[in-house]
């Protein structure tokens, strides 16, 4: 099917489109340029678990935006899922097994990446290399050194690389960022961060075979070659091989949120993690507490972070969605930032901010709205008109980085690891630098030169 753009596709008659629905998606310019107005926004899927569902969903919504196709090594997953997002008028989504095929097809723009973390430095850097755009959930990579080869890759190709650190297009965390600026808080002085999860015991379950449909040594890719096991393959935010735990799936939102109205900061000049799996004592390989201190030029930021205590709460829909402030003592994911005159409770995920001063007299104000419906458009408009995206993969690394440098600290030992910015290697440990790139398997290298 040759290209065709949005107006002559919709002026065509009705036999017109009904024949375009059947072969093929509405077509978008060429790859590696960007589409104009009248051009179709062509994006590619990759991981249709339980985020990528919620944003291909949210995606294929806007105006102008298609999915043409869907990959995931589950078959049977990313075949229904292909299915949902076939849109009238565009034709029908097609499923692929291999990420490569979508990245050879020159009507694809941008892919969403929705894997477990240990794919999604090399799902970026291939999709850079193929002249595409991409959506990378967080956190954005598995480790420092393939953080910084995504920057480098998108950088060489001119290719938008987003991060899936939604609060940054949140309004609500701009202006508490202009807030904080204003200086009206006074000298910053110290961060607390909270990550407080429920959870329960955990036990890993025996190594098995692979349910059919589904294609294990692809999904294991980067990491090392292992028998299938069901924790592994469905928890695997458990595990380090494929994740940092669950300080990267949750806590990295609120450290990005931190970063981003403090200013972003760069590196921190050092970091400290003490844990354990102190709750329920499991066999869980990512531990159950981890207590963080980031040490900056002029301030400290600290993160608390576990996953068992049931009295916590998580922001609920009202929260959420502007309604009303949450009990800020309970909610298990806030942001304090404490000035010398002012203090302000911030929460993710749309929750807002407050701004207390003595007496518990609450100064200034804003409730916010969650931000997937911001971050979406943002990432289709910077396709278009090539603008820097609101979370772009340079500040997005700084962020994950903040969950690195815990990891490993914990990893060696729980040793205050000092970092030189410039080389992003530690100073004063060999083997926390040991741990800053993965053992790639052969096939599934993300290069030294991107
Ligand atoms: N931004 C947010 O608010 C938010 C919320 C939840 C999850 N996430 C992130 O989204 C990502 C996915 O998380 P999830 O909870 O949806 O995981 P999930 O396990 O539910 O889904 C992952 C999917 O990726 C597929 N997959 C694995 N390797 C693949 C490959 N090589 N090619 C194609 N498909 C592959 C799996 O089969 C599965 O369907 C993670 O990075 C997670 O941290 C972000």
């Amino acid at each position: 099917m040759k290209a065709i753009t949005r107006r002559r596709f919709l002026s065509q008659s009705a036999a017109g489109l009904a024949a375009a629905a059947a072969t093929g998606v509405l077509q978008s310019r060429s790859a590696g340029g960007a589409p104009s107005a009248n051009d179709a926004v062509v994006l590619a899927l990759v991981g249709s678990g339980g985020r990528g569902t919620a944003l291909a969903e949210g995606f294929n919504q806007l105006p102008s935006v298609c999915f043409k196709h869907v990959c995931d090594v589950e078959t049977s997953r990313g075949q229904a899922m292909a299915k949902k997002l076939s849109k009238a008028g565009y034709g029908e989504t097609q499923y692929v097994a291999d990420i490569r095929r979508a990245l050879d097809d020159k009507d694809v723009n941008g892919l969403i990446v929705a894997t477990p973390e240990h794919w999604h430095a090399l799902a970026t850097v291939w999709a850079c290399q193929a002249g595409k755009d991409v959506y990378v959930e967080k956190n954005v990579a598995l480790t420092i050194w393939e953080g910084r080869k995504m920057i480098e890759a998108a950088r060489k190709y001119k290719r938008v690389v987003q991060a899936g650190f939604q609060n940054r297009s949140a309004p609500y965390a701009a202006t508490a960022r202009d807030y904080i600026k204003s200086g009206k808080l006074g000298k910053v002085v110290h961060v607390k961060v909270y990550n407080m999860l429920s959870g329960g015991p955990w036990k890993a379950a025996a190594d098995g075979n692979a349910p059919q449909g589904l294609d294990w040594d692809r999904w294991l890719g980067p990491a090392k070659s292992v028998p299938y096991n069901s924790s592994r393959h469905r928890d695997w935010y458990s595990w380090y091989e494929y994740c940092g735990g669950a300080y990267s799936g949750d806590a990295s939102h609120q450290l990005d949120l931190a970063r981003m109205v403090l200013g972003d900061p760069g590196t921190p000049k050092a970091a400290y993690c003490a844990g354990g799996n102190f709750a329920y004592g499991s066999q869980r390989p990512t531990p159950e507490s981890q207590i963080v201190t980031y040490e900056y030029a002029d301030f400290t930021m600290t993160c608390d972070h576990c996953t068992f205590p049931p009295y916590m709460r998580k922001s609920n829909g009202e929260e959420r969605y502007g309604k009303k402030f949450p009990f800020w003592p309970q909610n298990n994911e806030r942001i304090e930032i404490y000035g010398t005159k002012q203090m302000m409770y911030l929460g993710r995920h749309g929750v807002g901010w407050q701004v207390l001063e003595g007496e518990g007299k609450v100064v200034a104000e804003e409730k916010g709205y969650h931000p997937d419906k911001w971050h979406q458009p943002d990432f289709v408009e910077s396709i278009r008109t090539r603008k820097m995206p609101n979370a772009d993969i340079e500040q997005a690394h700084q962020s994950s980085n903040l969950v690195h440098m815990a990891n490993i600290s914990y990893l060696v030992g729980n040793q205050r690891l000092m970092m030189d910015p410039a080389t992003e290697r530690f100073t004063n440990s060999d083997a926390a630098n040991a741990l800053l790139k993965p053992a790639y398997r052969e096939g599934y290298r993300v290069p030294d030169q991107v």
